[in-house]
C-alpha cells in the first residue's frame, strides 16, 4: 500500500520492553518528537499503566509478544530500541531461562529485524556486564569481573553475550548497532515492589516498615534520573557517525547505600528503623561509571541531582500508596553523617491542594546542547511537556510538600560534592 507523503516522512521506531520503566519514558519521548513509535513487550515486568497516555493515539501501536519469538510487523521500521528484559534481581532470577533466552534470542530476533528493514538499533546493555569490578570508576574498555556460573550470570551473562551479538552484526556490516551500557537509574514509574534498591527503600519509608539494607550499607552506587538517562539513548541513537563502541550512561555522582537510606528518610520524614540484611551473593562492592566517552562523543551528561530526582520519585510513590508524606523536614533539617538521627515529622496536611504542570519540577530537566550545538529534538519533548508521571494531569498532592518544594531543590546536594562526601565519609567503603 501507498503511504502517504505525510506518513513517509513519519519516521517508526520500535521499542522492546516499552511498556516498563525505562521503555515507556523513551516510548514517550519518541512519541514526543514526532516518531510513530511500536512498543513490543510481554507484560513480564512491564505495566499497562506506564503506556496508558499513548494508547488510543494514531502514531502508537502496542504489541503484546515475547521476542524470543520472531517478529512480524508488517510495516517497515527506522530504529529498534531494545529494552526488552528484566532488570530488577529478583525478577530476572525467577526465570533465568526466559532470561539468558531473552537476552540472546530476542536480541538475535531484533537484529535480524533490524537487518531486514535497514534499521539503526540500540541495545540496551548494563553496568552488569563490568560484574563485581576491580576498576573504579568503570570505564568502557574494561572487560569485567563477572561470575559465569552465580545466580546472577543468567542476566550478566546474557548481556554480554547480546553485546557480543550486536558487535558481529555491526562488524559483518549487518546493521547499524550502537549499545549503551546502563547504570543504575530511577524515577517515576519503577515498579514498586520490583525489588530495586531505590524502589524497596522509598517503599519501606512510605509504609513505614523497615528499611532494609543488604551487606553494612557502604557499598557504593550510581543514580541516574529516568529523564537523563532517556537524553542520552536518544543522543546515542542519533549520533553520527557510529561510535561503534560501547558508551556507559550514568551518573558520576557516587553514594553509599548508607546516604541514599538517610536521604530517602530526609525526604520521606518517616521513623521507620533500619534493618541489616545478609549481602547477597555476588552484589558488587562499588559501581560508578565513568562518562568522559559520553560526555566527548554524545556531548552528555546527566543534569538531575539526586535529591531532585528522588523528591519526584518519592512523590509518585507516594501518590501510588494514595498516602503523599514527602517531609516538611527536607528543607529544614539537615541530617547528621548518615541521616539516621533525623526524624522529621509526618505530612499533616493529607487534604491536598492541585500540583499543577506549570509547578511541576519537571520544567526543570532541561539537557545541555549536543555537541553540534542544536537543541537536542528530546531536550525540546521534555520542556515543552514531556512528563514524568506520563501526563495524568493534575495530581492532588498535600499542600506541605508544595510549599516546600522550592527549597528542598535549592538543597545544596551536587553530585560532586556528594562523591566528595562519600570519599571522606567515616562509613564509606574502600
Ligand atoms: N533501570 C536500570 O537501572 C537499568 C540499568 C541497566 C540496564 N537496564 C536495562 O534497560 C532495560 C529496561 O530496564 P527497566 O529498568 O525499564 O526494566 P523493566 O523490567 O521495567 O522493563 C523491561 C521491560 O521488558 C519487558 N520484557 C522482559 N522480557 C521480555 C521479553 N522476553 N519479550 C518482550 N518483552 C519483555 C518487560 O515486560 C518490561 O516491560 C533492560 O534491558 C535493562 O537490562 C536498566
Amino acid at each position: 500500500m501507498r503511504r502517504s507523503r505525510k506518513a513517509q516522512q513519519t519516521r517508526t521506531a520500535l521499542v522492546a520492553g516499552g511498556a516498563g520503566f525505562l521503555g515507556s519514558h523513551l516510548c514517550e519521548a519518541l512519541f514526543g518528537i514526532g516518531y510513530r513509535v511500536i512498543c513490543v513487550d510481554n507484560f513480564l515486568t512491564g505495566r499497562m499503566e506506564n503506556i496508558t497516555p499513548l494508547i488510543g493515539q494514531s502514531r502508537f501501536r502496542l504489541i503484546e509478544q515475547d521476542i524470543c519469538s520472531p517478529l512480524e510487523l508488517g510495516e517497515p521500521v527506522d530504529r529498534v530500541f531494545n529494552l526488552a528484559c528484566a532488570a530488577s534481581p529478583p525478577r530476572y532470577q525467577a526465570d533465568p531461562v526466559h532470561t539468558t533466552r531473552t537476552c540472546v534470542v530476542g536480541s538475535l530476533n531484533l537484529l535480524e529485524l533490524a537487518l531486514r528493514d535497514g534499521a539503526r538499533f540500540l541495545q540496551a546493555s548494563t553496568s552488569e556486564v563490568y560484574g563485581d569490578p576491580e576498576q573504579h570508576p568503570q570505564r568502557e574498555d574494561y572487560l569485567g569481573h563477572v561470575n559465569c556460573i552465580g545466580p546472577r550470570a543468567c542476566y550478566d551473562e546474557g548481556k554480554r553475550t547480546a553485546e557480543t551479538l550486536c558487535f558481529d552484526y555491526l562488524r559483518a556490516d549487518r546493521a547499524d548497532v550502537r549499545v549503551a551500557r546502563i547504570f543504575n537509574t530511577y524515577g517515576p514509574r519503577m515498579d514498586p515492589a520490583d525489588g530495586r534498591i531505590v524502589s524497596n527503600l522509598v517503599m519501606q519509608a512510605l509504609e513505614k516498615r523497615p528499611m532494609t539494607i543488604f551487606g553494612d550499607g557502604r557499598q557504593t552506587r550510581s543514580f541516574c534520573y529516568v529523564t537523563d538517562l532517556v537524553e542520552g539513548l536518544l543522543r546515542l541513537m542519533d549520533i553520527e557517525p557510529n561510535p561503534r563502541q560501547p558508551i556507559n550512561l550514568g551518573n558520576p555522582g557516587e553514594f553509599t547505600v548508607l546516604e541514599l537510606a538517610g536521604l530517602v528518610r530526609e525526604l520521606t520524614g518517616t521513623r521507620s528503623p533500619v534493618k541489616f540484611l545478609p549481602l547477597p551473593e555476588d552484589d558488587p562492592r562499588r559501581r560508578r561509571p565513568d562518562i568522559a566517552r559520553a560526555k566527548e562523543l554524545l556531548g552528555w551528561a546527566p543534569k538531575v541531582p539526586l535529591r531532585q530526582g528522588l523528591l519526584q520519585t518519592v512523590v509518585y510513590f507516594a501518590e501510588l500508596e494514595g498516602s503523599a508524606t514527602v517531609s516538611p523536614a527536607a528543607a529544614t533539617n539537615r541530617p547528621g553523617a548518615d541521616g539516621f538521627e533525623t526524624g522529621g515529622a509526618q505530612d499533616p496536611d493529607a487534604s491536598g491542594v492541585l500540583f499543577t504542570e506549570a509547578e511541576h519540577p519537571t520544567e526543570i530537566l532541561v539537557g545541555p546542547d549536543n555537541r553540534h550545538g542544536e537543541r537536542s529534538r528530546a531536550v525540546e519533548a521534555i520542556s515543552q511537556g514531556h512528563r514524568a508521571d506520563g501526563g495524568r494531569g493534575n495530581r492532588r498532592l498535600p499542600a506541605t510538600i508544595l510549599h516546600h518544594l522550592p527549597r528542598m531543590l535549592r538543597q545544596p546536594d551536587d553530585d560532586a560534592s556528594s562523591t566528595r562526601r562519600s570519599r571522606n565519609h567515616p562509613r564509606a567503603g574502600s
